[in-house]
């Protein structure tokens, strides 16, 4: 189903958390010259126009990244600090960097970046937006294009798993997806975003939590995950926060996406009584 497009969100609370994760991942990848692979399964258009009419239609910009903005001389922590940097120097060419952008403009000579996205203009765009060598675009069935794509040549990389979740079966796919994936390259590191849910939501409010569930019991080295809870009455919105599950998550990146999400939580003006960040390692490194 395509109906999704992520022009309507781009920069939203759930894009801070899941391109300041990513940014979190790509910093310890670059601790190491050896090559990496790249492989963002949803990869969208890559770069969303601040004057598309679509953009500015739900305020999701202007309730999300727009409001760390207005304080990005105060922040303190480094990964919030790098990654408003990024959105601003996206800015002033008139645009929000989405995933893709941000792998692509972090990519060196030696890595591969692989793109999937289904959706026809959302591919024209994304096409456009990648130019180096090493970067590649398919316009396939993610699921189906990850199971060709691995295991990589390069041991060490990330696969970026970033559904719409509009259609129920999306989550069940994403769990066979990754249990594949993990079986052919068990060193990647997987990081998976999932919206947190209401009850107005029906039945797909609690899975999230059951996909979650499934995905932690993975023969993976260690599962950690991170959610934050944007809205504090929950019934009054369908999506109220989102989380971020990393299995096989390098040494470190969670406590530099806890940190830098604990200030961005600060400058959403969420109350900490509310716990707006929670953390929780579900498998603990060994
Ligand atoms: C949430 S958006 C991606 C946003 C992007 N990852 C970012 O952070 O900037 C999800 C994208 O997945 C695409 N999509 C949905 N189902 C897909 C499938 N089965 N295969 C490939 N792309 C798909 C949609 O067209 C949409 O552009």
């Amino acid at each position: 189903m395509l109906s999704y497009q992520h022009i309507y969100h781009a920069g939203n609370h759930a894009d801070v958390l899941k391109h300041l994760s990513l940014m979190a991942i790509l910093h310890f990848l670059a601790k190491k010259s050896k090559p990496a692979t790249l492989i963002d399964t949803h990869a969208g258009a890559g770069q969303y126009s601040l004057n598309a009419a679509e953009l500015k239609q739900n305020l999701e910009y202007e309730e999300g990244v727009a409001r760390l903005l207005n304080h990005h001389n105060n922040v303190s922590d480094p990964l919030l600090a790098t990654y408003l940097q990024q959105v601003i120097t996206s800015n002033q060419q008139g645009f929000y960097g989405g995933s893709v952008d941000i792998m692509h403009n972090w990519l060196r000579e030696q890595d591969q970046l692989h793109a999937i996205e289904l959706h026809p203009r959302a591919f024209t765009e994304l096409s456009s937006t990648l130019h180096k060598d090493n970067a590649h675009a398919y316009q396939k069935d993610c699921f189906t294009q990850l199971n060709a794509l691995v295991p990589p040549i390069h041991k060490r990389g990330l696969v970026l798993i970033d559904p719409p979740f509009e259609d129920k079966c999306e989550y069940s796919q994403v769990i066979q997806a990754v249990s594949k994936a993990n079986e052919k390259w068990a060193t990647a590191c997987y990081a998976i975003w999932y919206p947190l849910l209401s009850e107005r939501a029906g039945e797909k409010a609690m899975l999230s939590d059951k996909m979650r569930e499934e995905m932690v019991h993975l023969p993976v080295k260690n599962a950690w995950s991170i959610e934050f809870r944007v809205h504090p009455n929950q019934e009054d919105v369908g999506m109220y926060g989102s989380g971020m599950l990393i299995l096989n998550c390098p040494y470190q990146v969670d406590t530099a996406i806890t940190d830098a999400m604990l200030e961005a939580a600060k400058l959403f003006n969420t109350s900490p009584e509310q716990n707006p960040i929670q953390t929780c390692w579900h498998k603990a490194p060994m």
